[in-house]
C-alpha cells in the first residue's frame, strides 16, 4: 500500500494525505510566483503563448472554489465576477493581459480566504461515497493535480521570460558507466490499459480495457541532444522526404531549423534555459520539439513514434505476473531514486541515470524527465464517461492534438502515473517535452 493509493486508505488517512497535498503543492505555486517576482512581472504576458502568471495563480484559486467549495461542499461563490475573468475556454491565453485581473496583492487573499475554507471542509465533511465528487476523496485529488499542472505550465512560462533566472539549479544525477541498450523487444499480445481503481486517475483514464499490442521494439531510453543534433547537423530540416506533410507546412511556415532554445556560438551547440545560457548536455534527452520534429527524426532514424498502447503497455505491464504497474517500476510511491519529477532538477537527467525505475520490460525514463510525444491522437476509452466535467478531457475528444506521456522534470509526482494522459497542439515547443521512437517487430520476433 502507498499513500497515493486511495483504494486501500480510511478516510481519515486520505484526509491527511490531502492536507499534505494542498499544503505542498500551494508552497510550489507562491515559489513561482509571488515569492520570486515583482507585481510587473507577475503581471506582464511574456510571451503570447502564455497567460501572465498571476491569471494562473488566481485561475488555480478558482478551480478550488468551483470544485470543492461549491461544487463538492455546496457553498455559495464567494467572489461570483471572477468566474469569468478565470474560465479559460472564455478567453484565450493571448487575450488574458487585457483582462481585469486581480492584482497579485488580491489574488493571494482570495486565495487564502478559499483555501481557509477548504481546509475547514476537509475537516468536517465526510468522503462520502454515495457522492462520486467525494468518493475516496476524488475532487481533493483533482485540485491538487490541477494546481500542479498549471505550475508546470507556470514553468514554461519562466522557460519564455527573458531576464536572469530567479528559480534554484540542482543538477541532476549523472548515468552510471555502462551504456543503455538500444531497444527492447516488448513481446506482442494483450495487456490493460487504463484504470477503473486509481483514485487519482482522470476520466480519460478510465475505463481500464484489454488491448492487443502486435510486437514492437521501442528505444530503451528517450531521444538524446546528440542524436537529435546529427538529425539536424545532416539537414534533415530541410529534406521534406522526412517530413509528413502537415510536418513540413509547419517547418516552411515556421522558419524553425532546430529546436526552440537551441544556439550556437563559433560551432559549439548551446541552449537557452531559464535565462542561462550553457553548453547543450549531449546525453540528456532532446527537449523543446514539437511532434511534427519528433516525428520527422523518427522517419530519418528508419523508426516511427509509438501509439499511446504501446508505450503504456511498455511503461506498466508486468509480462511475468500480467498485473499493470502504477509507475515503470511498480507501485511504490517515486522518490529520487525512481524518476526526475517534481521540479527538483530544472532540465532532464542524462540518459541512464534512473536504473532504479526501469519498466519491466528493462525501458529507462519512462516516467519523468521529459513528456513523450506518442502517435496517437486524443479519443476517450471504449465506455468512457465523462467526469465531472465535459471541458477537462470530452471537448478535447478529435482535436488537434497529439498525446503526451510519462511527464517532465517539472512534472509532480501525484499528476504523474503509467495511466495520466497529456495533449496539445502538434506545433507546441514550450511544454518541456520530447519523445523516444519505436518500429516494428519483424515477422515471427517476439510472438
Ligand atoms: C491536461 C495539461 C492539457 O493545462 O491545458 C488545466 C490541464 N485543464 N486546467 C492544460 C488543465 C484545466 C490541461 N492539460
Ligand atoms: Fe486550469
Amino acid at each position: 500500500m502507498t499513500l497515493l493509493d486511495t483504494s486501500q486508505s480510511g478516510d481519515d488517512a486520505l484526509k491527511a494525505v490531502f492536507a499534505r497535498e494542498l499544503e505542498r503543492v500551494r508552497d510550489r505555486s507562491h515559489g513561482l510566483t509571488v515569492d520570486v517576482l515583482d507585481v510587473d512581472e507577475l503581471l506582464a504576458q511574456h510571451s503570447r503563448l502564455m497567460s501572465p502568471l498571476v491569471w494562473d495563480l488566481a485561475h488555480v484559486g478558482n478551480y478550488e472554489e468551483l470544485w470543492l467549495l461549491r461544487a463538492a461542499a455546496g457553498l455559495e461563490a464567494m467572489r461570483p465576477e471572477l468566474d469569468d475573468i478565470y474560465d479559460a475556454f472564455e478567453h484565450p491565453r493571448s487575450e488574458r493581459p487585457t483582462l481585469p485581473l486581480l492584482p497579485p496583492s488580491q489574488a493571494m487573499s482570495y486565495l487564502g480566504q478559499v483555501r481557509s475554507k477548504v481546509l475547514d471542509a476537509l475537516d468536517t465533511m465526510p468522503l462520502d461515497p454515495a457522492n462520486p465528487l467525494l468518493d475516496k476523496g476524488f475532487v481533493y485529488a483533482m485540485v491538487v493535480q490541477h494546481e500542479h499542472q498549471h505550475d508546470e505550465t507556470m514553468l514554461a512560462t519562466h522557460q519564455l521570460r527573458r531576464g536572469a533566472t530567479v528559480l534554484g539549479d540542482v543538477p541532476p544525477p549523472a548515468a552510471p558507466a555502462p551504456p543503455l541498450p538500444h531497444e527492447v523487444l516488448v513481446p506482442g499480445g494483450p495487456f490493460t490499459m487504463g484504470t477503473s481503481d486509481d483514485g487519482w486517475a482522470y476520466d480519460n483514464e478510465r475505463p481500464a480495457h484489454e488491448v492487443f499490442v502486435p510486437a514492437f521494439h521501442l528505444d530503451s531510453a528517450p531521444v538524446t541532444n546528440r542524436a537529435y543534433l546529427s538529425f539536424v547537423e545532416s539537414g534533415g530540416y530541410d529534406q521534406p522526404r522526412w517530413w509528413s506533410h502537415a510536418g513540413w507546412e509547419w517547418r516552411t511556415a515556421s522558419g524553425k531549423r532546430r529546436p526552440a532554445f537551441w544556439l550556437r556560438e563559433g560551432g559549439e551547440p548551446l541552449r537557452r534555459r531559464f535565462g542561462r545560457v550553457e553548453p547543450l548536455p549531449l546525453d540528456q534527452p532532446v527537449q523543446h520539439v514539437c511532434y511534427h520534429e519528433a516525428d520527422a527524426y523518427a522517419r530519418w532514424a528508419g523508426k516511427r513514434l509509438p501509439t499511446e498502447a504501446e508505450w503504456e503497455k511498455a511503461a506498466s505491464w508486468d509480462p511475468v505476473t500480467r498485473t499493470k504497474r502504477r509507475y515503470p517500476w511498480g507501485d511504490a510511491d517515486p522518490t529520487s531514486e525512481h524518476a526526475n519529477l517534481g521540479q527538483r532538477h530544472h532540465q532532464p537527467a542524462e540518459v541512464g541515470a534512473y536504473p532504479a525505475g526501469v519498466s519491466a520490460y528493462g525501458v529507462h525514463q519512462l516516467v519523468g524527465d521529459v513528456w513523450e510525444w506518442t502517435s496517437s491522437g486524443f479519443e476517450g476509452y471504449p465506455g468512457f464517461r465523462s467526469f465531472p466535467y465535459k471541458e477537462y478531457s470530452e471537448v478535447f475528444f478529435g482535436g488537434d492534438y497529439r498525446m503526451l506521456r510519462g511527464g517532465s522534470w517539472a512534472s509532480d509526482h501525484t499528476a504523474v502515473r503509467t495511466t495520466f494522459r497529456n495533449w496539445d497542439h502538434p506545433v507546441r515547443r514550450q511544454i518541456f517535452a520530447g519523445f523516444r521512437c519505436a518500429r516494428d517487430a519483424a515477422p515471427g520476433e517476439g510472438r
